[in-house]
């Protein structure tokens, strides 16, 4: 019976010592990675997940019972999406560790979230089109202009160069912030600036507020950094502002904020709008639900899975006056 679960249940468990050398594997590895137990026994484990993997993780410095998603190497050389829960246990009478890891292969669920994302980002990327087509144009109008005083020949050129190259800057910054869009995000987690982030998407954002005559306040804070993935979070805090603007239909104001204490960093995102209806606040994050005609109902659910991923929270209140305040809470 025991031979049995061990060649077909649908995950892999796998034994690891102190120097994370694998000490047994079960036999369905066999079925699910191709490789031979026996071959397995003995190597190392970061030779079977990623190189990104093996940076990001150290299974001796995880916590009881924790769980987190790795790439193995299949022996067909691609790499297979794991969820990986560990424990440690320690041998009494030799006080060494042991880590059992079980894995369950979760492909099809990264798939389904990696489209998801993606057609967010679409649409995202569609939606904000008008607004920044609109932003650039007033630029490229003064860009033609100076040109052609500067074909008549106009004395002092080197002032209308540098007014030229600002135009050009702003130009730059926001058609590579709306690229940024549509590239698949990425994990590469490292100490980020939140200010800068905060400033990355305000540009993006702008022109779209700007439409709607709604100002976006922000006064950077310097010196906090979070250690993050800067595309998820920036992608979170643009699912945020992005409905902290489509919730106010008339003209006002948005203020983002940056609060950091002892424990944690957060970020309040402080809308005008009516309000998120008390018995829909735990609707939020479902995935499709929306209460806009062209709405996808993605984002907050894409806002949880990263702020997840990140060990953060995500909180929706209510303000005193009008509006709502979402918040995200980073623990140091
Ligand atoms: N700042 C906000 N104020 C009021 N309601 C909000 C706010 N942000 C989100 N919501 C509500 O949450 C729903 C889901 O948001 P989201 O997941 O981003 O999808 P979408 O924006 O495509 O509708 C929105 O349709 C809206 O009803
Ligand atoms: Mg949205």
């Amino acid at each position: 019976m025991l031979a049995w679960v061990d060649q077909y249940n649908n995950g892999i468990i796998i034994l690891l010592n102190d120097e994370e050398e694998l000490l047994f594997v079960s036999k369905s590895v066999e079925r699910i990675l191709a490789y031979n137990v026996a071959d397995l026994i003995g190597m190392h484990w970061n030779d079977i997940i990623s190189p990104e993997d093996v940076k990001r993780y150290i299974v001796r410095d995880s916590e009881m019972n924790q769980i987190f998603n790795v790439n193995v190497l299949h022996k067909n050389g691609k790499y297979i999406w794991t969820e990986c829960t560990v424990e440690k246990m320690e041998d009494q009478t030799t006080s060494k560790n042991y880590y059992m890891l079980s894995l369950v292969d979760i492909t099809d669920r990264k798939d389904a979230e990696e489209l998801m994302i993606r057609s967010e980002k679409m649409s995202v990327a569609g939606q904000l089109a008008a607004g920044i087509a609109h932003e650039i144009r007033n630029p490229l109008t003064s860009l033609k202009g100076f040109l052609q005083l500067l074909q008549a020949g106009v004395p002092r050129k080197e002032t209308y160069y540098d007014i030229m190259i600002d135009e050009i800057d702003k130009m730059e910054t926001i058609t590579s912030e709306l690229l940024f869009i549509s590239k698949p995000l990425t994990d590469q987690r490292k100490q980020e600036s939140v200010s800068e982030m905060i400033e990355d998407v305000v540009i993006l954002l702008e022109p779209q507020a700007n439409l709607n005559n709604i100002v976006i306040l922000f006064n950077p804070v310097n010196d906090v950094n979070i250690y993050c993935d800067r595309s998820q979070i920036k992608q979170v805090l643009i699912n945020l502002l992005k409905n902290a603007i489509e919730a106010m239909d008339e003209a006002g104001m948005i203020k983002i904020e940056i609060h950091p204490s002892d424990e944690s960093i957060n970020i309040k995102v402080i809308d005008e709008g009516p309000g998120v209806p008390e018995d829909l606040i735990h609707k939020l994050g479902e995935p499709f639900f929306t209460t806009k005609k062209t709405g996808t109902g993605l984002g907050i659910m894409i806002t949880r899975q990263i702020l997840e991923q990140h060990h953060a929270k995500l909180e929706i209140a209510n303000n005193e006056l009008k509006g709502s305040t979402f918040q995200i809470n980073f623990p140091i």
